[in-house]
Parts: C-alpha cells; sequence; structure tokens
C-alpha cells in the first residue's frame, strides 16, 4: 500500500512545478465544475468565461438585430465560419483559406472522403485501421456504398499488433500490398492516445499515389500540426475537446489549397461562392477555398463559443500547450509507473509518439472509472482496460496529477471498485 506519505514528495514536486508553470493563470478563465477533479478534456473541455463572452454576444446580436446579423453584426455571421477558419489555420499550419468551422465531423468525414474517394482512379480500397474512432468507420463505409461498393472488398484495415497502437510500418507495407487510392487515419488514437508520425505516413501514400486525410479529433488544440507542410490532402476535427468549443460545437475541416475548386461530395448553399450565393442559381459553383465543404447554414449558436475559446488557446500558444502538455503526461505516467504497479500504462512512452491523454489500463477499468468518478474524479473508461486520464493543458496542473493518483491509490487499496453500484454508481 502507498500511503500519502509516498505521494508528499510528488505533491512537493508538484507545486514546485505549477509555481513555475506560465499557463496556470489561464485555468481561472475556465468553469472547471463544481470541486471536480477534471480531467476528461479529451472528451469535452469545459467552459470558458471567454466561450460563454461570445456566445452570450451572438445571443444579443440575435435578439437585438434579428436577420440583420447576418450582414452587421460583429464579425458578422455570412462570413462567420471563414472567420474562424482563419483563427483556426495556426493551430493545423495551414492558410487561413484552407480551413473553416462547418458542420460535425462525422458529416465532414463523409464529404471529404466522398469528395476525394470521386478524385481516385477506378475504384480502389480506402486504408483505415482497426483502432480508429467508429464513426470513421462507418462514414467510410457508407461512402462506400454510395457508390455501388461492398466495404468489405474496399477497406484495407491495418491491424494493431498489440491492441493499442498502429506501426507506421505495418502502414507502409499495407500499401505496398494493396491498390490504395486513399489513407484515412486519425493523428492520435482515441483510446491509448498513440500520435502517429503524420508526415512518414503521408509521404508513403503519395509515394504511392494515395490521397491522404487525418482525423485530428484528439490532436488539435494540443498538439501544433503543420499539414500543409506535410502535404497532407484534407483533415477534419472536433471542437469540443481540446478547442474547448461546447458540446456538439462546430467541427473543423482543412482542404489543402491544391484541391480548391473540387466539386465537395456533400454540396450545399452554404459552400456555394459567397459573392453569388444569393443569386439563388440552380447549378453550383463552389468556393474558392475550404469554405466550400460547408454544407448549410452555420451554426451560429454551436459557433460562437469556439470564438471565445480561441482567445484562451491563442493567449498560450499552441507551441507552449504543447510543452506544457508533454511535460504534464511524463509526469503523470512517472507517477503511475512509480505508484501504481497494478495498472498499466497504455500510452507510447515517448513523449513524441503521444497526444494529450495517458491510458492507465486495468483488468477492472470500468468498475474502477465508475468509483474514480463517485469521487468526483472526471475520467472516462474505454472498452476493454484503459482508463482515460488528460491533464488538459490550459486548466490543468501537476498537482492534480498527484491527486487523481492518490485518488486512484485509495479505489485500489479499499477495493472501492467492487463496492461501486453499476446502476447509480455509488459506492456502498
Ligand atoms: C477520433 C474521433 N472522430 C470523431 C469523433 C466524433 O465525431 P462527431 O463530432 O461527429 O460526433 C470523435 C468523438 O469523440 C472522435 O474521437
Amino acid at each position: 500500500m502507498v500511503t500519502d506519505t509516498d505521494l508528499a514528495a510528488a505533491r512537493e514536486e508538484a507545486r514546485r512545478r505549477d509555481e513555475a508553470d506560465s499557463l496556470a493563470a489561464l485555468r481561472e478563465r475556465f468553469h472547471v465544475p463544481d470541486g471536480a477533479l477534471y480531467l476528461d478534456g479529451n472528451s469535452l473541455g469545459p467552459l470558458s468565461a471567454d466561450a460563454e463572452r461570445t456566445l452570450t454576444r451572438v445571443v444579443e446580436e440575435w435578439r437585438e438585430r434579428g436577420i440583420r446579423g447576418w450582414t452587421d453584426a460583429d464579425p458578422p455571421w455570412f462570413g462567420y465560419a471563414e472567420h474562424l477558419g482563419e483563427r483556426l489555420a495556426p493551430l493545423v499550419g495551414a492558410d487561413p483559406e484552407e480551413v473553416v468551422g462547418a458542420n460535425s465531423t462525422t458529416v465532414n468525414i463523409h464529404t471529404l472522403v466522398g469528395t476525394f474517394y470521386d478524385e481516385c482512379e477506378g475504384t480502389p480500397s480506402i486504408l483505415v485501421d482497426d483502432l480508429d474512432f467508429p464513426t470513421d468507420h462507418y462514414a467510410i463505409r457508407a461512402q462506400l456504398r454510395h457508390r455501388g461498393l461492398d466495404p468489405d472488398d474496399h477497406l484495407v484495415v491495418v491491424e494493431s499488433r498489440d491492441g493499442r497502437t498502429i506501426a507506421e510500418a505495418d502502414i507502409e507495407r499495407a500499401l505496398d500490398e494493396h491498390d490504395v487510392g486513399l489513407v484515412f487515419l486519425p493523428s492520435v488514437l482515441y483510446r491509448s492516445g498513440q500520435l502517429l508520425d503524420l508526415p512518414r505516413i503521408t509521404r508513403a501514400a503519395h509515394e504511392h499515389g494515395s490521397l491522404f486525410g487525418f482525423d485530428l479529433a484528439h490532436s488539435v488544440g494540443v498538439v501544433p500540426h503543420d499539414l500543409s507542410a506535410y502535404g497532407v490532402d484534407f483533415a477534419v476535427w472536433c471542437s469540443y475537446k481540446y478547442l474547448n468549443a461546447g458540446p456538439g460545437a462546430v467541427a473543423g475541416l482543412y482542404v489543402n489549397r491544391e484541391h480548391f475548386g473540387t466539386t465537395p461530395a456533400l454540396a450545399g448553399w452554404w459552400g456555394h461562392e459567397k459573392e453569388t450565393q444569393f443569386d439563388m442559381a440552380m447549378t453550383y459553383t463552389p468556393a474558392h477555398g475550404a469554405g466550400a465543404w460547408q454544407t448549410g447554414t452555420v451554426p451560429m449558436l454551436s459557433a460562437a463559443p469556439l470564438e471565445g475559446a480561441l482567445d484562451v488557446l491563442e493567449d498560450a500558444g499552441i507551441e507552449a500547450v504543447r510543452e506544457k502538455s508533454v511535460a504534464l503526461t511524463d509526469f503523470l505516467v512517472d507517477l503511475v509507473d512509480e505508484h501504481l504497479p497494478e495498472c498499466d500504462v497504455g500510452t507510447p512512452r515517448d513523449p513524441a509518439r503521444r497526444g494529450g491523454h495517458v491510458a492507465v489500463e486495468h483488468p477492472d477499468a470500468a468498475r474502477v472509472s465508475r468509483a474514480l468518478k463517485a469521487r468526483n474524479v472526471v475520467v472516462d473508461f474505454r472498452r476493454p482496460n484503459v482508463v482515460r486520464v488528460c491533464p488538459a493543458p490550459l486548466y490543468v496542473g501537476y498537482e492534480e496529477c498527484v491527486e487523481f493518483v492518490a485518488h486512484l491509490r485509495a479505489v485500489l487499496d479499499d477495493r472501492e471498485y467492487e463496492r461501486v453500484d453499476a446502476r447509480d454508481g455509488r459506492v456502498t
């Protein structure tokens, strides 16, 4: 059993690091739910005063200006998605017109995979991996079916060797062995937190004449990207995780400027060339940039919080966020190794190979995470054995990593997870 005294040195070290942390003051800008140890920002980031301010402003603009908000609001709602795109672009290493805030991530996968598959010659396969987030596969399979193709014959699924990570060499081998037209992979695996080598995979895809897209849901806002420099063809991401824009917030997408002018698979009037959108022509003329991949009207109430949320990230700087994220996850991994010997770390130990969260594995992870929740420690469980722990750098510090370990230690020592009620989550 590890006692509180054993963690005393870790606490002291954590305090020292928190005091020296140049991002620590940003925490004040967030409403972290009452008394919670909030370590779930890779699922849903908390509300910031900044996001609340821009949401409230848009609600007021709606109240005071009604429909005139499309032209007279500040910024005008008509170009709001493109405005968000300009602000998101530096986070992914793109030019402003290569990015737009649009749709949901799943819809963006549909439209971008559909668009780029149509650019392939013949009916080649689409390469994915077996640790992907399920929605990616659902959307890709549906796109294949819409083209009259059997997904089982047209998906190349790279299999993990260890159930946690994907080897880039296996992706390269699959590219050698199959006729792959399109590669679509996550930047960071949602369960283990492995960060794939994006430049290497993009290079390999292009050497094989394949187009390449990424799902950046688990990296945008915590890992800097340089998509245009890598030569990535397209990317999608959510805004409700590390971007803290709220539940179901408008998503983001990137299209490399080489592909501007391509007709989107899911064309809609909001992706029409802006200057002539209100001519209401029956034929669709795509907007010049990534904005062409919008479908319907920009969802202002789910887009507005992103504007303020980006203020916080811009004040922090994405490089500083990544630096702190690596330091926090390193610290947490060391603590787990030292104080929780019955748990494994499923996340790569090389910081260059991981995103912003840590997968703490335990054979009874489902009940363990329920017992943690009963202690107001907000983490999540992913089958079969992972407690995901996210020290999000904008509002989590080192001391909270120690607190997490202390709670988990107590849950294991007192076998609280064996006494947690599956229905109401209470420990008896
Ligand atoms: C990798 C990944 N892609 C996509 C999604 C979800 O997409 P959507 O916002 O359309 O629900 C998630 C949600 O957690 C995710 O982790």
